[in-house]
């Protein structure tokens, strides 16, 4: 959650628990929308490595044309293709099948938005805390123009919880890191956990039909790796936030991740996806 922390490793990390997180609850009206407007054409945003795809092509019905939008293009270079699912009755044959994937090395704000008038559905996985509100505003009226359908994933919400024993310090380091999360990630002063909600008012206000739907990680004994990548983020953020308190949170850090190491607590993220449907059904 860190700056710096779209490594490979960090993504590849994240993926399983990202994929066992997402809600199942939105599937049926995307798939729905999908199949009676014969939408075919997915832009993800922010795509990594393409950890949305692998998660959502072999859950989306028929033909499909993919493209990839991020400014790393070492990240672009390891998208690989999706994973079957095969007991999943939603689910095609397009994971088994050559699926057209083009890989655009762009900005979010240029080559992001410009596509979107292409598109019949727009996606990202983990990207709306870091944009801003005159970028989120722009996408929602480029989605609206192009009748476009909408699913932003794993949006951070600003919830950390910790399952006992509680640290006093878990609530100052919760404030401080939702403090960072609203600094400049690169397009302008972050959204941070207000993302979403806004996501959902903006697409509301234009008339799409919306899902808001929890999509939290559970982060427990078989998922260490991923926690203690996640409190050492947590501790660089909050020595930036307040430097003064570097001390305090690195003596908060060695507390947790000595409770991780011994599998003593439970740690939840709080993110939620979003669907957003434009309102005409016989539009797209
Ligand atoms: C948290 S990662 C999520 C990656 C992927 N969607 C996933 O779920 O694994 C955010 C991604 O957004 C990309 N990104 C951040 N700011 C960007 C910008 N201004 N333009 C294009 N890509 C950007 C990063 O390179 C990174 O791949």
């Amino acid at each position: 959650m860190a700056d710096d922390a779209f490594t490979p490793d960090w993504l590849a990390l994240r993926e399983r628990v990202d994929h066992r997180s997402r809600p199942t609850a939105l599937l049926r009206p995307l798939r729905a929308a999908w199949h009676a407007r014969e939408w075919s054409r997915v832009l993800d945003l922010g795509s990594g490595t393409g950890s949305n795809l692998r998660y959502l092509a072999s859950r989306l019905p028929g033909r499909q044309e993919w493209t990839l939008v991020d400014h790393d293009p070492d990240l672009l270079d390891r998208v690989h293709g999706p994973d079957p699912v095969p007991s999943d009755p939603g689910s095609s044959d397009a994971a088994g099948s050559a699926l057209p994937v083009h890989r655009v090395v762009g900005d979010l704000a240029e080559e992001g938005l410009a596509r979107v008038g292409e598109a019949h559905l727009v996606t990202a996985s983990a990207l709306l805390d870091l944009v801003t509100r005159e970028w989120l505003t722009a996408l929602v009226e480029r989605c609206q123009e192009a009748k476009c359908g909408a699913l932003l994933a794993l949006s951070y919400d600003g919830t950390i919880v910790w399952s006992p024993p509680e640290d006093p310090d878990d609530a100052w380091v919760q404030e401080m890191v939702n403090a960072h999360q609203r600094r400049e990630k690169g397009l302008g002063p972050a959204l941070g956990p207000t993302a979403p909600h806004l996501a959902e008012a903006l697409f509301q206000e234009q008339d799409f039909h919306t899902w808001l739907v929890p999509s939290p990680w559970h982060l427990g004994p078989g998922d260490l790796a991923l926690a203690r990548a996640l409190v050492e983020g947590w501790i660089h953020a909050v020595a930036e936030q307040a430097p003064s308190g570097a001390s305090r949170v690195q003596g908060w850090g060695e507390r947790r991740l000595q409770a991780l190491a011994r599998g003593d607590v439970g740690l939840t993220v709080g993110h939620l996806d979003l669907l957003a449907l434009p309102a005409d059904p016989g539009a797209g």
